[in-house]
């Protein structure tokens, strides 16, 4: 049994200790808000919070995550930063087809609540990882510059 800290619960998942964090919060968890694309830490679909810190799920060992706080994409909306990015994304329509989103919205309140006035290198910088097909790059952008505006 793993026992985990997610979105504020405490869960005992019966998966193996190498089981990636993604799949146990997806198929243990029913979490199913964090997508998977790569598998190899290369898209960010996948990212969630460890203990604030984004981390691509997908190729942490969920035995790696015990002890620690998880926050996934159901939750980031509890907090005042979370709460302003997906604020922003909405007025500013960022989503597209929506599959990257999550992992992007995981991102960008990381990068705020590291840095709440972010420069466009900045973003760019903690964005990176983060992989769109639909490109909707230069709305995450602005929707970022909305949601440290509104929280400043
Ligand atoms: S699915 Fe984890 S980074 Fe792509
Ligand atoms: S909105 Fe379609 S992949 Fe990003």
């Amino acid at each position: 049994m793993i026992a985990l800290n997610v979105n504020g619960k405490s869960l005992s998942l019966d998966v193996p200790d190498d089981t990636p964090l993604l799949w146990a919060l997806r198929d243990a968890a029913r979490l199913t808000g964090t997508k998977f694309g790569c598998g190899i830490a290369q898209c960010g679909a996948c990212t969630v919070h460890v203990d604030g810190q984004p981390v691509r799920s997908c190729v942490l060992p969920v035995a790696a995550a015990q002890g620690k706080t998880i926050t996934t994409i159901e939750a980031v909306g509890n907090d005042r930063i979370g709460q302003a990015v997906q604020e922003a994304w909405r007025n500013l329509d960022v989503v597209q087809c929506g599959y990257c989103q999550s992992g992007q919205i995981m991102s960008a309140a990381a990068l705020l609540k590291a840095k709440p006035a972010p420069t466009d290198a900045d973003i760019d910088a903690a964005m990176s990882g983060n992989v769109c097909r639909c490109a909707t790059y230069v709305r995450i952008r602005a929707a970022i510059h909305e949601a440290a505006a509104a929280l400043a």
